[in-house]
């Protein structure tokens, strides 16, 4: 079954209007991902005093938040699917005092971002729910002043494919790598949802054909800083010792040429 770009937007934006508290504040920035690097350590981003940034898939707003609080940005857009999620980041802003242009909107459309307008574009664990990677990309470009910076990250695309057996206590690979394309998960945390599996040169090509230029490319190893006890069980989603294996994130950094 085939499944058309207007019907994944809308299944997605129910499915994450009813988990978006399961989320809040979950994958933001300094975090990349889960048991990934923190932006603490990497420093990727710079100093944005007196500049503009926007988050694709803002979620509850936190790496908004902090980049405004530790890299001093000046100006804070969000884009978002979910009106539950704009409500959250809204409220966040609100309750600290910080102004933020909050938008609802797929980010694969424009809903009234400016464009060659933004030093830095960053997005923590929300692109690759992008039905059409190709045109995020290009909009990416369109919303970056020259020489702007933009950086997301994402699960890495060999992580799904391992699962935990427990009679034999082991990792098989029981999924293919080589998925690209969508497909609809009946139940995914409860809900209905459409997902997105792509391998890691889909992600690479469509940087360079939207005209961006890549400066890093990062698999994160597992950062033993973050890790807690929990961490550990093997059958968890998220875990040290399947991370340990292939990378839970890949965090990818590009600019818009001068
Ligand atoms: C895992 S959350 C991460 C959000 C953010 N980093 C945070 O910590 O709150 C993924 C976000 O992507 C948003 N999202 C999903 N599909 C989207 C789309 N097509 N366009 C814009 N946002 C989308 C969801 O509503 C959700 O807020």
């Amino acid at each position: 079954m085939t499944i058309t770009r207007d019907e994944t937007v809308e299944i997605n934006r129910k499915g994450w209007d009813k988990i978006a508290s399961l989320f809040y504040g979950g994958t933001a920035l300094p975090r990349y991902g889960p048991l990934a690097v923190t932006e603490d350590q990497l420093h990727l981003i710079d100093d944005l005093t007196g500049k503009a940034v926007l988050e694709i898939g803002c979620g509850s707003g936190h790496s908004l938040e902090y980049l405004y609080r530790e890299r001093n940005a000046a100006e804070l857009w969000g884009l978002d699917l979910s009106p539950e999620q704009i409500r959250f980041s809204r409220e966040f802003f609100d309750s600290k005092n910080i102004k933020a242009n909050l938008v609802l909107g797929s980010m694969d459309e424009n809903p009234g971002i400016p464009e060659n307008h933004f030093d830095c574009v960053v997005s923590i664990y929300s692109l690759g729910w992008t039905p059409d990677l190709p045109r995020t990309f290009e909009l990416v470009n369109c919303y970056l002043k020259s020489n702007g910076v933009f950086i997301f990250s994402w699960e890495h695309p060999a992580y799904r494919c391992l699962s935990y057996k427990a009679d034999s206590a082991e990792y098989v690979f029981t999924e293919s790598y080589l998925k690209d394309g969508p497909e609809i998960d009946p139940s995914w945390k409860g809900v209905e949802i459409v997902l997105h599996p792509r391998v890691m040169s889909t992600y690479i090509n469509r940087i360079i054909q939207a005209g961006l230029v890549l400066e890093r490319l990062i698999e994160s190893d597992v950062n033993m800083d973050v890790a807690r006890e929990q961490d550990y069980a093997p059958d968890k989603w998220y875990s040290v010792p399947r991370a340990k294996l292939i990378p839970t994130t890949f965090i990818v950094k590009a600019r818009k040429p001068k």
